[in-house]
């Protein structure tokens, strides 16, 4: 029940118009019944003193009933109300009514009584006989401290009531028509404030579907448009994450492909030709070279999914003995191959806090494509200073250089610039893009300068401070 935001809305401005309306209409009937009443006591007070201080001389100048029924009705039709006439002994001696009146009779009302002593008497009460609501006041006439007897006063009260019957009805139409309006209002109101979250609800449903080109658009700048806009933000990444995901497969396919197709070859070969030990003992060596590639490829994959894994594995290690640790491998290699290296690296370098293994990982790459970029007869040098809270590592070489166009794309994935060349050299272009994921995971920099056919320098930057978990 009530699971939409529009009828919720809805029905929320129309509970809040009707209690509105229906706490003021009683205020006000409340107040206007309080104001009427007071004003109709006022005026019958008023009247009965004037009247009360009239009788008084009449009473003693011992006028008779007929004069006091006569000036009664006078009063009784300036304010529209009963005028009685009783003396001390509580016996009316005028009435305003002269047919079926109560002259004569004992007029014992509490009213009257409260009246010959002094005070003045009043009362409002439903009449039976004349079914409806009266107001009643008795007034003292006296002289000189004396109750002579006491001016009864009777008034309906039909008109006040019927006012005020007329403004509940003006009031119940009011509301009735205020909750038309604010109902047919709301109703246009709320489907314009859902309606982009239902287009939200589309389209995200439509992505759930697979279907992840999603823009909605976000005209308004409250918080619906702002919802709006991060989904089109949301919707563009995960449209992005999704193709880079589907290119590195089919990149990931394609590289596994090529091994495995040569494996495949040599094995058909082997079983469908007779064959010499020494053919055979060639293929065997393809294969072999084949699976180790495929083993390397592997390994550099994992290498990429576990890069968070490897980079939280944080131990304080010297940098200069990892440094060293590196070169005794790596400038054996570089000189079997006839190259020479150069080493400039400073004795200050500080300590870091990092995976010391994942560190290793990078240099070994960038040294490896040193080496195997350069043919023999180059050279070779690493550098590495500390300065402004920041490690430099630089490893240049004179080798066959990245062309221009090839620079921004070599730390994409399986970017080569030769694709044969390398793969014969048993590279998977996967070692730059590693690097960089890892430096940029400890808040470092990777860069390349380059010349075609004079060499290339990679700048490894690595900050002291301010990097994560430092
Ligand atoms: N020092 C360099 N000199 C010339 N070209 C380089 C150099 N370093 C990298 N490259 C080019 O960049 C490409 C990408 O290098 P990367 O290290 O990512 O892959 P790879 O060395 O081919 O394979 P892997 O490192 O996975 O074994 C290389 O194939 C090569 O074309
Ligand atoms: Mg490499």
């Amino acid at each position: 029940m009530l699971k939409s935001i529009r009828l919720r809305l809805t029905i929320t401005y129309l509970l809040l118009i009707v209690t509105v309306m229906v706490v003021t209409g009683l205020v006000l009937l409340n107040m206007l019944e309080q104001y009427y009443l007071a004003s109709e006591e006022e005026n019958l007070e008023r009247t009965g003193r004037l009247a009360a201080d009239l009788m008084a001389g009449y009473m003693q100048d011992g006028a008779d009933a007929v004069m006091l029924s006569g000036v009664a009705e006078n009063f009784s039709r300036q304010i529209n109300a009963r005028v009685v006439i009783v003396n001390r002994h509580m016996l009316v001696v005028g009435d305003s009514v002269h047919l079926g009146g109560l002259l004569g009779t004992k007029m014992d009302r509490p009213e009257v009584e409260g009246a010959l002593q002094g005070e003045i008497g009043r009362s409002t009460q439903y009449s039976h006989l004349s079914e409806q609501w009266v107001m009643q006041v008795a007034v003292p006439i006296a002289e000189g401290g004396d109750p002579l007897g006491a001016v009864f006063l009777s008034a309906s009260l039909n008109t006040v009531y019927e006012t005020l019957g007329a403004i509940f009805r003006f009031l119940v139409l009011s509301t009735v028509v205020a909750v038309l309006l604010a109902g047919g209002l709301s109703i246009i109101f709320s489907h314009h404030l859902t309606k982009p979250i239902k287009e939200l609800t589309q389209a995200a449903r439509r992505m759930a579907e697979g279907n992840l080109d999603q823009n909605i658009p976000a005209t308004s700048g409250d918080e619906i448009g702002q919802l709006a806009q991060q989904f089109n933000i949301m919707a563009a990444k995960v449209k992005e994450m999704n193709q880079r995901l589907t290119r590195f497969v089919a990149d990931v396919s394609h590289e596994l492909r090529t091994p495995l197709t040569s494996i495949h070859v040599c094995l058909q070969s082997l079983q469908n030709y007779d064959m010499g030990p020494e053919e055979q003992k060639e293929f065997l060596q393809d294969i072999n070279q084949e699976t180790q590639r495929l083993i390397y490829l592997v390994e550099d994959l994992l290498d990429l999914t576990r890069r968070q894994e490897v980079a939280d594995k944080r131990e304080l290690f010297s940098l200069n003995e990892v440094l060293n640790d590196v070169l005794e491998v790596v400038v054996p290699r570089a000189e079997r191959k006839g190259l020479s290296f150069f080493t400039d690296i400073a004795d200050n370098l500080p300590s870091l806090n990092l995976s010391p293994e994942a560190l290793k990982r990078v240099l070994f790459n960038l040294l490896d494509n040193a080496i195997k970029f350069t043919p023999s007869g180059g050279w070779l040098k690493f550098s590495a200073k500390y300065s402004n809270n920041e490690v430099c590592i630089a490893v240049q070489d004179t080798g066959c250089g990245i062309p221009e166009e090839a620079l921004p794309h070599l730390f994409e994935r399986f970017y080569r610039v030769d694709k044969a060349r390398s793969r014969e050299m048993g590279g998977t272009g996967l070692g730059l893009a590693i690097c960089k994921e890892i430096v940029e995971l400890y808040g470092g920099k990777i860069a390349v300068e380059s010349r075609e056919g004079e060499g290339s320098t990679f700048y490894l930057t690595l900050p002291l401070e301010g990097r994560p978990g430092a």
